[in-house]
């Protein structure tokens, strides 16, 4: 397996004195328009978010993003579905950049963690009102990104019963 794939964790206390970069910021997203999408629709835009004051504000809308408060950067995938486009994939599409922006930052020794927004209204109305997004644009999540000030213990899921194979 890549190393990276069990090298990622949900990374939730950052340490302050070693911020993301903005080159750094630039890679991460670089990877993540890497990403595959339905019909290469590409239906996403990213707010990239290093003041303090936002980090803060983040932590304090978001019920389960309190980790931005130690965070030094924080990604947010917004979901551009568009008109004509193929109906319904864009969570797909987004999640499918997020991970990639998950693994690139671990490659980069940064730790990340993905907190959902989309598709709780709630959490899409905190972010939407807090970062100035229109409609009928979406906040799909935010990433918490930064140097980690903790080491999860390795584990890992695999579970054979979730597999059926057809020979
Ligand atoms: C769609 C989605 C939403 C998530 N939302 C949150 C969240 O709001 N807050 C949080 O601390 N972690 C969140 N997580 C992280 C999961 O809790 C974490 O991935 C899971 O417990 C497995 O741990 P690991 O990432 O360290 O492997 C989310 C993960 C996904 C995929």
């Amino acid at each position: 397996m890549n190393e990276l794939i069990e090298k990622r964790h949900s990374i939730r206390k950052y340490r302050s004195d070693k911020p993301v970069t903005r080159e750094q910021i630039r890679r991460l997203l670089e990877a993540a328009m890497f990403a595959p999408s339905a019909c290469n629709s590409r239906p996403w835009e990213f707010i990239a978010v290093t003041k303090r004051e936002m980090l803060d504000e983040i932590a304090r809308v978001h019920p389960f993003a309190t980790m931005c408060a130690t965070a030094t950067a924080a990604i947010v995938v917004v979901a551009t579905p568009q008109e004509g486009k193929p109906a319904g994939y864009f969570p797909q599409d987004c999640a499918a950049a997020t991970q990639n922006i998950l693994l690139e930052a671990a490659s980069m020794g940064l730790g990340s963690c993905w907190c959902g927004v989309y598709p709780r209204t709630e959490r899409i109305a905190e972010i939407r009102a807090l970062l100035h997004i229109p409609e009928p644009k979406i906040p799909f999540n935010v990433i918490a990104l930064g140097t980690p000030d903790e080491t999860p213990v390795p584990r890992g899921f695999f579970d054979e019963t979730k597999i059926t194979y057809i020979e």
